[in-house]
């Protein structure tokens, strides 16, 4: 007898009729039916208990939550919804689960409810399906540059530079904050601290992938990233995790190419191989749906979304496009954004590039040449003086879920940059390295993993698609 998994049960033309399992309980009916799961598939494996023949006491164990081992007969199903069942020959509890005190009981509990039970959830069917998809995305994200010849660099978690300016940092440190050694000027004197320097965790690999893609060409990390920033909102982490390419010899429109390509491969990878985990999302999201106001519900099913987006061109427009856009808007001349829209170069909330991508361009969006100001040093400079080679990718129900860029190569312009931020050499001699030897076009982008895993799942809050979410006031777990 073989150990198989649900999985192979159901999909696998399985010959020989003895068979051998292990799973949880997801439900037990009619002292006679339990519907197994073991975590290999949403679907669950029915087995048929012969519960005449079988101990009371036995029966009694069959709850909710337990872990069991199966001996048992494959056979066709007699009833509606399987093609194949096992008729039980043995059966053994691994592991009770007190049906009084088990909290995941087989009826619809709440987002919140299951965020506090967090070690439970992925018991669930929902939450198994975004695990599954998560996992499964990851593959097709390695798969796709390992196919393209890029080369997967793992960038450092701990960094020595908070140059990058993508947001506030959280400090690594050993220095007992009772008592700190402190400079003469009272400051807390760093190089006495574990790194002999100031340090903290990442909020992008890029500057280092930077490096990388300057001598092996095409590279790409894909690693968690960690931002202090007191947001509490649907979309943001304090952790979460970010692929970013870096590709030497690529200017802004070939970045713009790899990563709508990228975007699009990935989609197709997931249509074509975990169809079963998104037909379950695709119906959960319809029984959401219903209970929205008409107003708000999506047009598009969630298989209809993806494909729409494998389907169609990303919609490509400069910043100043899309203010002029946003400035005649109704939603602008009715006074119905927060942010009113007056002048050319203040940055984008979110209301305005859901506006454009929802509303307006019903597409994805790739806004691109953004204001020098409002973007990062790194950015190069264009020949108007006053923007920077910036994109960033909109998608519907998510808002921005990639930032890119090609990168400034020049020296001189990078430097002047740099002082006009008080970013002190010093701390990018290495950086500015990559401009002094050998220096060359090159261009890059992130991907948030989590906003990709909500678009796909079709979750409309972030804490709902990692394991364990960071944010704000929560690290339970
Ligand atoms: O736009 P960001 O800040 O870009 C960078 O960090 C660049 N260094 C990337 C690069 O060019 N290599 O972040 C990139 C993406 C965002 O578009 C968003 O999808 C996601 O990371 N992101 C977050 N996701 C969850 N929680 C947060 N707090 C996030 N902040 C950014
Ligand atoms: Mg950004």
């Amino acid at each position: 007898m073989q150990l198989l998994s649900v999985s192979d049960l159901l999909t696998k033309d399985i010959k020989f009729p003895e068979v051998e399992i292990k799973g949880w309980v997801r439900t037990f009916r009619a002292n006679r039916f339990i519907a197994l799961n073991d975590g290999s598939t949403i679907n669950n494996i029915q087995c048929v208990v012969d519960f005449e023949n079988t101990d009371e006491a036995l029966l009694k164990r069959i709850t909710t939550g337990a872990s069991v081992h199966i001996k048992g007969e494959l056979v066709e199903s007699q009833g509606k919804g399987q093609n194949v069942e096992i008729l039980v020959k043995y059966i053994n509890i691994l592991g009770d689960s007190d049906p009084d005190q088990y909290p995941i009981q087989p009826k619809k509990h709440s987002f919140e409810f299951l965020r506090e039970h967090a070690h439970l959830r992925t018991r669930t069917n929902t939450f198994s399906a975004v695990m599954r998809l998560r996992s499964s995305l990851s593959f097709a994200i390695h798969k796709y540059f390992n196919d393209h010849g890029f080369y997967y660099m793992h960038t450092p978690i701990i960094t020595g530079s908070d140059a990058e300016g993508a947001g506030e940092m959280f400090k690594v440190t050993k220095i007992d904050a009772k008592n700190p050694p402190l400079k003469d000027n009272g400051a807390v004197d760093y190089s006495q601290d574990f790194f002999g320097k100031e340090t903290n965790l990442t909020v992008s690999g890029q500057l280092e992938a930077e490096t990388y893609a300057m001598a092996l060409g095409k590279v790409y990390t894909f690693g968690p990233t960690f931002r202090a920033e007191n947001s509490n909102t649907s979309r943001h982490l304090s952790e979460f995790w970010m692929i970013e390419p870096e590709v030497a010899f690529m200017d802004l429109p070939s970045n713009m190419d790899l990563a709508e390509d990228f975007m699009k491969y990935v989609l197709s990878y997931i249509l074509e191989n975990n169809r079963d985990d998104l037909s379950y999302l695709e119906q959960r999201l319809l029984k959401e749906e219903k209970s929205k106001p008409q107003a708000e519900r999506s047009d598009m099913s969630l298989i209809e979304k993806l494909n729409f987006v494998i389907e169609n061109n990303f919609k490509r427009v400069s910043y100043t496009e899309a203010i002029e856009i946003l400035r005649n808007s109704k939603p602008n001349k009715k006074k119905k954004f927060k942010f009113p829209i007056n002048e050319w170069g203040i940055d984008l909330q979110s209301e305005h590039e859901r506006f454009l991508v929802e509303k307006h361009f019903k597409c994805p969006v790739i806004l691109f040449d953004y204001p020098a100001n409002i973007k990062a040093f790194y950015m190069r400079l264009n020949d108007d003086g006053k923007t920077v080679r910036a994109m960033d990718i909109l998608f519907p129900g998510i808002g921005e879920i990639v930032g890119g860029s090609q990168r400034e190569e020049r020296l001189d312009v990078l430097k002047e940059k740099m002082a006009a931020l008080d970013i002190p050499e010093e701390e990018l001699w290495w950086y500015l390295d990559l401009r002094k030897y050998g220096t060359a076009v090159h261009s890059g982008f992130g991907l948030g993993f989590e906003r990709l895993v909500m678009f796909v799942t079709g979750m409309s809050n972030i804490r709902d698609v990692i394991p364990y979410p960071r944010t704000p006031q929560n690290a339970e777990f």
